[in-house]
């Protein structure tokens, strides 16, 4: 017999949460989705103006939200951000690791520089923000969420970016791994594959292949033609599975990783 409704479920009222690389795109519309449901968004972004933007919409709306400005790249922001989230909202309850860059490179010219880069802010940095998350969490005895943001080329190689894929199927990896270890300490680390979603970030790898003269006729294309439900995601399509694994209605579900790709990996 249920005894929550489905809007207690999803209310994240007096939660305290951080959602990475939230000052646009599909991190932004993660942090919308929060605050709606109640939850007080911590927005930690390498870009603080742009932080400080997510923060005044928010705010606008009604909404609790404070900007900080952190590099996941950089180990020591982790627990900063973290530490912040328990000081300014009381409790750390939700953690969104959506930080993550994807610089196109072909394998044969991939340098050990971007190599570096792109593991260490989209997995060696995912990590240490769990941890330092679930560091709180485990101090607090309350539990928590953690979701982090992979990609279908966790696993589904789409060329150009084997840096990348490398960098997701890690970050699928680490999901299932802290599911496991923090399971006991009702710590949920689950992670959602987004396809190809429109942000700011594609529209600069548009710009930069235009740069070298490519075109993205071509891949858009490919990309719609193998897309059943016959359109790209929105950021916000992604930000409402984020909610789900934010909220009670999955408390049963750990170590898994959610597709949100319009049906493109089943063409
Ligand atoms: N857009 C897509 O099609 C797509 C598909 C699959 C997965 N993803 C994943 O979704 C996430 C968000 O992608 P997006 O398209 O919204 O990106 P985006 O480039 O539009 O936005 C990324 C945000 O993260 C911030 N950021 C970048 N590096 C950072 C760092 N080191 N520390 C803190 N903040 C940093 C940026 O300032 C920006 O606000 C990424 O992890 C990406 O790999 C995106």
């Amino acid at each position: 017999m249920a005894t929550k409704s489905i809007a207690e479920l999803f209310d994240l009222s007096g939660k305290g949460a951080i959602v990475t690389g939230a000052g646009m795109g599909i991190g932004r519309a993660i942090a919308y989705r929060l605050s709606e449901a109640g939850a007080s968004v911590m927005i930690a972004d390498i870009d603080v103006d742009a932080a400080n933007k997510t923060v005044d919409k928010i705010k606008a709306r009604g909404g609790k939200a404070h900007a900080i400005l952190a590099n996941t790249r950089n180990i020591a922001d982790a627990e900063k951000v973290a530490k912040a989230a328990v000081e300014i909202f009381g409790s750390l309850d939700i953690l969104v690791n959506n930080a993550g860059i994807y610089p196109l490179s072909p394998a044969i010219d991939t340098t050990e520089e971007l190599w570096d880069r792109t593991l260490d802010i989209n997995l060696k940095g995912l990590f240490f923000f769990c941890q330092a998350a679930a560091r709180e969490m485990i101090r607090a005895e309350r539990g928590g969420k953690i979701i982090n943001i992979a990609s279908i080329d966790a696993v589904h190689p789409m060329g150009e970016v084997s840096h990348y894929n490398a960098s997701k199927g890690g970050v699928l990896s680490l999901t299932k791994a802290l599911a496991l270890e923090w399971g006991p300490h009702k710590i949920h680390v689950n992670a959602v594959a987004p396809g190809s979603v429109w942000t700011p970030g594609t529209e600069k790898t548009r710009v930069a292949r235009e740069a070298k003269g490519q075109g993205v006729e071509d891949l858009l294309n490919k990309f719609m033609g193998r897309m059943p439900l016959g359109r790209p995601g929105a950021p916000d399509d992604i930000a409402k599975v984020v909610l789900f694994f934010a909220s009670e209605a999955s408390d049963y579900v750990t170590g898994a990783m959610l597709v949100v790709d319009g049906g493109y990996l089943l063409t």
